[in-house]
C-alpha cells in the first residue's frame, strides 16, 4: 500500500466510512443498492488497511469493526431499564374488536379518532440495542423480560445493525444521550434453506426452523460462529429517556429508518378497527412472500402517551395485541411411505397421511425428500408426525412424535422398499448424492418411455415414431432428451437400421409438422406426473400459454377446477426443476412452442360425458378427443357432476344403475354423434 500522511489517511478514512455506511443504509433500510457487494467489500478492505497503518484512527463504530472478536466464557446479565413485555393473542376479527372496545372504554372521550399501528409480527427473538450519543454500546437479549444477556459482541457481527446511528435531518436529538432500539433478530427463510441444503450435503442434521437457529446463534459464546450465520435485525420500538421525544409509533418507525435501522415498510397506521381487520386479512396469504417467518401481526395504539397511560397487566400491555393467523401445524399419522420415480429417474419418498386440515386445506401427503431424510428423522409407517404447511408452501414433515409410536413399528429400510415397490428396476446412489436413481435412467430406460409418450397419439401425435423407433433413436445416442428429435437430420435417421429413405423423410416431416402443437397436447406430452389428458386441457384452457403455466403458483394451480393438491404439487415440482427448465428453454430455442389457447368453450363446454359399452362408429379415445375439442369433459366413471352417460352396445348394468340413482341423463350413440 502507498504510504500516505496521517492527515490524508484521516480524510480518506472519513470518506470511506461515510460511503460504506451509505451503502449499508441503502441496502438494508431502503432495500436498494448503490454499488455491488464486491465494490463495498473492496472499500472495506482499503479502510481496514488504512486503519492498520494508523491504528490511532481506528474507532469502534468503523464498518471494519464487525469482525468477530474473542470468544466469551459466559454472558453477562444486564437488567432492562424498561421491561420487555409480551403480548396477548387474539385469533379472529371478533376478538380484535373486543380488545379495541375494551381499550376505547378505558380511554372514554379520548378514544375518539383513535389510531392503530400495525406491523408484521416477526418470528425471531427480541433484542434491545442501546446507543449512547449515537454509538452502539450494548445489545441485550430479552431474557425473562427484566434481565437479559449482554450479546453485544454477537450483535456487532450483524451487517444490518448500525454501529453508529446515521445523521438524519429532523432526527438530531437521537444522536444525544441514550437511545434504545428494540426489535427482532430473524434469519431469512432463504438463508435458512440454503444453510440446510449445505448441512444435508455434508451429512449433518438439518436445523429445525429459522427462529430456533437465530436464537441458538445469538447465544453462541464465540462471535465467529455468529458472523458465519446470516442474521438480520428488524426494529419495532425506540425508547428515549424523555418519552415525548417519540410521540407515535409512526414517528418511531420513521425515525428508526432515518437513523439507518431496518424497520418493516409494511407497518402502517390504520384509522379504525375494521381497517385493522382488513389489513390482517390482506396479509394472511401475502405474508408467506416475506423474507422472514411470521404467524401474525402486532397491533397497538399509535399514540404512545395513551399507550403508556393504559398500562400493563401482568406482563402484557393493555394497548397492544398480537393478531394470530390459524395454525399451520397439525399432527397426523403416516399410513404409508411410497417411493415415486421422476422423469430423471430420481426416487423420491412420499409420506401418505390420514388426511388432516392445515391452514384451511387438506393435506394427504408430503415429500420426504430422500433416504437420508427418512433415516435422520426416523419416520416410520404408523408414526404420528407434526406436519407444517405455510400457505402456498408444500407441506413438510417437521418431526416425529416418538412418544406416540406404536409397538412393533419397523425402521423404513429404503433399499428394501425400492426392491419391493419396483422389483423390475435397479437403483444406484451416485457417490456424494442423497438420491437413489434408476440405473441408466437419465439415459435409456425412462427416456425411451418419455419419447414414446411425447410423440404418442394423445400427445404430439407424431406419425412414424412408435415404441421401436423411439428405442432405436435413444439407443443410437441421437436423442438425449425429447427435444432432440427436432434436431435430427435426414442423414442421421436414414443411417439407422430401422429406416429407409422414405420412412426417414416421413418421420422428419411429421416431427417438423408438430412444432406448434396445441398447448394441451404438449403439456400432456411432457409426462408430468398426474397430468393426464383432461387435466392438461383444463390447465391449457385456464392458463392459455406455457409461460403463464411456468410462472403459476401452487394456489393458482389448485384454483383450477378438478386440480387438487397432488396435481398442483406435481406441477410445481415439475416447473421448478432445473432439468425441466432447461428442457423448455431448449424447445424455445429450437422454435418448438405450443400455440396459445385463444378461445375456450365450445358447444359442449360445461357438459361432462361418460361412455359405457362399445360405440359402433368410433373408438372411445376418439370420442373422448372429440368431446374435449368441443369444450366438454370426458370422465371415466359416473359421478354427481356427470351430465350424460352414453350407452353403447353391451352396456354395463352398474353404470346405468348409478346414472339412474344420480339422475344422470342416458343418451345413445346417435344422440352423441349429433352433438359432435
Ligand atoms: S412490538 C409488548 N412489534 O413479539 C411488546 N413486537 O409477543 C410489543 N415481535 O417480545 C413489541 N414482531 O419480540 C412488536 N413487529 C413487532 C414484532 C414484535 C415480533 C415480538 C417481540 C415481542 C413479542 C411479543
Amino acid at each position: 500500500m502507498k504510504p500516505v500522511s496521517k492527515a490524508a489517511a484521516a480524510e480518506r478514512i472519513a470518506k470511506l466510512k461515510s460511503l460504506i455506511n451509505d451503502y449499508r443504509y441503502h441496502y438494508h433500510v431502503l432495500d436498494e443498492s448503490t454499488m455491488s457487494e464486491a465494490a463495498a467489500d473492496s472499500l472495506k478492505h482499503e479502510l481496514s488497511q488504512l486503519e492498520a497503518q494508523f491504528p490511532e484512527l481506528l474507532t469502534p463504530d468503523s464498518p471494519t469493526q464487525r469482525v468477530a472478536g474473542q470468544a466469551l466464557d459466559k454472558f453477562v446479565k444486564v437488567a432492562h431499564q424498561v421491561p420487555m413485555l409480551s403480548l396477548n393473542d387474539v385469533f379472529d376479527h371478533q376478538e380484535l374488536e373486543a380488545w379495541s372496545e375494551r381499550v376505547s372504554k378505558m380511554l372514554g372521550s379520548r378514544a375518539r379518532d383513535l389510531q392503530y399501528f400495525a406491523d408484521i409480527k416477526m418470528d425471531g427473538l427480541a433484542c434491545a440495542l442501546i446507543y449512547e450519543d449515537g454509538e452502539l454500546v450494548t445489545a441485550v437479549t430479552r431474557g425473562d423480560g427484566r434481565v437479559g444477556e449482554d450479546v453485544t459482541m454477537n450483535i456487532r457481527t450483524i451487517e444490518n445493525v448500525p454501529l453508529r446511528l446515521r445523521a438524519a435531518k429532523g432526527f438530531e436529538l437521537f444522536q444525544k444521550g441514550r437511545t434504545e432500539i428494540r426489535g427482532e433478530i430473524v434469519m431469512y427463510k432463504s438463508d435458512f434453506d440454503a444453510l440446510n441444503v449445505q448441512r444435508r450435503a455434508a451429512g449433518e442434521a438439518a436445523f429445525a426452523n429459522p427462529r430456533n437457529l437465530a436464537a441458538g446463534t445469538i447465544r453462541q459464546l464465540d462471535p465467529k460462529l455468529v458472523a458465519a450465520r446470516p442474521l438480520h435485525f428488524h426494529a419495532y420500538d425506540v425508547l428515549r429517556t424523555t418519552p415525548t421525544d417519540v410521540p407515535t409509533y409512526r414517528y418511531a418507525y420513521d425515525a428508526m429508518r432515518a437513523l439507518g435501522v431496518t424497520a418493516n415498510t409494511q407497518a402502517t397506521v390504520l384509522k379504525d378497527v375494521s381497517a385493522v381487520a382488513a389489513f390482517a386479512d390482506s396479509w394472511e396469504t401475502k405474508r408467506h412472500d416475506l423474507k422472514f417467518n411470521t404467524d401474525g401481526l402486532v397491533v397497538k395504539l399509535n399514540d404512545r402517551a395513551l399507550y403508556a397511560e393504559l398500562g400493563v397487566v401482568g406482563k402484557t400491555p393493555r394497548a397492544a395485541v398480537a393478531f394470530k393467523y390459524p395454525a399451520e401445524e397439525a399432527t397426523t399419522i403416516v399410513k404409508d411411505i411410497v417411493i415415486s420415480i421422476g422423469r430423471t429417474g430420481a426416487a423420491t419418498p412420499v409420506a401418505v397421511f390420514d388426511p388432516v386440515q392445515v391452514a384451511g386445506t387438506t393435506v394427504q401427503h408430503a415429500s420426504l425428500h430422500n433416504a437420508d431424510e427418512i433415516e435422520r428423522k426416523d419416520i416410520r409407517v404408523g408414526d404420528t408426525v407434526v406436519i407444517y404447511k405455510a400457505g402456498d408452501i408444500i407441506p413438510q414433515v417437521n418431526k416425529v412424535l416418538v412418544e406416540l409410536r406404536p409397538n412393533r413399528t419397523k425402521r423404513f429400510h429404503y433399499e428394501t422398499e425400492l426392491k419391493r415397490q419396483y422389483p423390475e428396476l435397479e437403483f444406484i446412489r451416485p457417490d456424494g448424492e442423497a438420491v437413489y436413481r434408476v440405473k441408466g435412467a437419465s439415459g435409456p430406460l425412462l427416456l425411451k418411455k418419455a419419447l414414446e409418450h411425447f410423440t404418442s397419439k394423445g400427445a404430439l401425435d407424431i406419425d412414424g415414431m412408435g415404441e421401436k423407433n423411439a428405442v432405436a433413436l435413444v439407443d443410437s445416442g441421437l436423442v438425449k432428451d425429447i427435444a432432440d428429435i427436432y434436431e435430427l437430420t435426414y442423414e442421421q435417421v436414414v443411417a439407422l437400421d430401422r429406416f429407409a429413405d422414405l420412412s426417414a423423410r416421413n418421420l422428419l416431416a411429421a416431427i417438423v409438422d408438430k412444432k406448434q402443437p396445441p398447448l394441451a397436447r404438449f403439456l400432456y406430452g411432457l409426462g408430468i406426473r398426474h397430468v393426464g389428458a383432461q387435466t392438461a386441457i383444463d390447465l391449457a384452457n385456464t392458463f392459455k400459454n406455457l409461460d403463464n403455466l411456468g410462472t403459476a403458483t401452487y394456489q393458482e394451480f389448485k384454483d383450477v377446477n378438478g386440480i387438487g393438491e397432488t396435481v398442483a404439487e406435481s406441477l410445481i415440482a415439475w416447473f421448478t426443476d432445473d432439468d425441466n427448465q432447461a428442457l423448455l428453454a431448449k424447445f424455445r430455442r429450437l422454435g418448438v412452442w405450443p400455440e396459445d389457447v385463444k378461445h375456450v368453450g365450445g358447444p359442449l363446454s360445461g357438459k361432462s360425458f361418460v361412455i359405457t359399452g362399445s360405440l359402433e362408429t368410433m373408438g372411445r379415445d376418439l370420442a373422448a378427443e372429440k368431446i374435449r375439442s368441443l369444450g366438454g369433459t370426458f370422465q371415466s366413471s359416473v359421478g354427481k357432476d356427470t351430465t350424460y352417460l352414453v350407452a353403447g352396445a353391451n352396456v354395463g348394468a352398474s353404470k346405468l344403475d348409478k346414472a339412474r340413482k344420480l339422475g344422470t341423463e342416458v343418451i345413445d350413440e346417435e344422440t352423441l354423434l349429433k352433438m359432435l
